[in-house]
């Protein structure tokens, strides 16, 4: 009787509970039972499903998520997105802000804290949320630093969209702590909205292959940046206070929407649009001359 590798297709004549040829255990087959249960390609046909989106309550931020045909823009359920920026950008907010929107869209949400504290988080949502008043944060919270941890409450909790603040101060490699939690999402159709630290050339700090792992990668900068050196204060002075808040988001790799630069507004009660600047008002056209009397 032959019995194959279902992991590398190496033969053994007889069976043994690890492959001869890769080492891996339990993974030798009966070849007829292998090729019985293989996976069988097939010509696909359109059109495409297109993902299921939740608005986060910002319209230029939906629509730098990307829009369906049918004209819903927003967040894809299920996706990885990831946001970066440097210290101050915005992204706790954003993360809060994201999360708090999954969850009045009826989502159960489970928010890693690993560095705030509960009273952090509250105070963060009193702020930004100013209108719908004291403790409706619709997100449960877990205040950790260990992937065990989060692994065992998103399954306990059975949360559709875990949103994690922040990646790198988790305990352990960045990089397998992505690679889990992403697995982990993806197995149970999850979204993950996962915050990560930037390093000094304005990239995800780290190894390239966490930026790899995500459907999108959210950027958040100050329309100022490149004058890092200067205080705030002597900033503001030569630009309008609204320049200050404005935030320029920018996604790349994004795999459903489009790349591309956007502004948005922070400031003290959140994440807002941009207001439109008025465009000064075309000049008055001279007066036409006087008509002719003698034409
Ligand atoms: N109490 C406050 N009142 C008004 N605005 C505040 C207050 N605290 C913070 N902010 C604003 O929010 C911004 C910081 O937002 P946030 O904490 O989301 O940034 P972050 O990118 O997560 O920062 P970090 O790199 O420290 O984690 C500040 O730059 C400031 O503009
Ligand atoms: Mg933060």
């Amino acid at each position: 009787m032959t019995y194959t590798c279902a992991a590398c297709g190496q033969s053994a004549e007889d069976y043994v509970p690890e492959c001869p040829g890769c080492g891996a255990h339990g993974t030798l087959r009966r070849l007829a039972n292998l090729l019985a249960s293989r996976p069988r390609s097939t010509f696909l046909t359109g059109p495409a499903a297109e993902p299921k989106r939740i608005s986060v309550g910002l319209e230029t931020l939906d629509r730098a998520f990307g829009r369906n045909s049918d004209g819903t823009s927003g967040l894809v359920l299920g996706a990885v997105y990831l946001l970066h920026g440097g210290p101050g950008a915005g992204k706790s907010t954003l993360a809060l802000h994201i999360g708090r929107a999954l969850g009045r869209a009826g989502l159960l949400v489970l928010g890693v804290s690993t560095e705030a504290d509960e009273g952090m988080v509250l105070a963060l949502h009193q702020r930004t949320s100013p209108t719908t008043g004291q403790s409706d944060l619709p997100v449960r919270y877990l205040f950790s630093r260990s992937l065990l941890d989060v692994l065992a409450e998103l399954e306990e909790t059975g949360a559709e969209a875990l949103v994690v603040d922040q990646l790198h101060s988790l305990m352990g490699s960045p990089k397998r702590n992505l690679a889990e939690l992403v697995a982990a999402c993806k197995v149970r159709g999850a979204t993950l909205v996962c915050v990560a630290e930037r390093n000094g050339a304005g990239t995800i700090r780290g190894e390239r292959a966490i930026e790899h792992m995500d459907d999108c990668t959210v950027a958040l900068d100050r329309s100022w940046a490149g004058r890092e050196d200067e205080s705030a204060a002597a900033v503001a002075q030569t630009i309008t206070p609204l320049e200050v808040e404005r935030r320029i988001v920018s996604t790349s790799k994004n795999r459903w929407g489009p790349d591309g630069r956007w502004s948005l507004r922070l400031g003290a009660t959140g994440w807002d649009e941009m207001p439109a600047v008025p465009t000064p008002a075309a000049p008055t056209p001279p007066a036409p001359p006087p008509a002719n009397d003698l034409n």
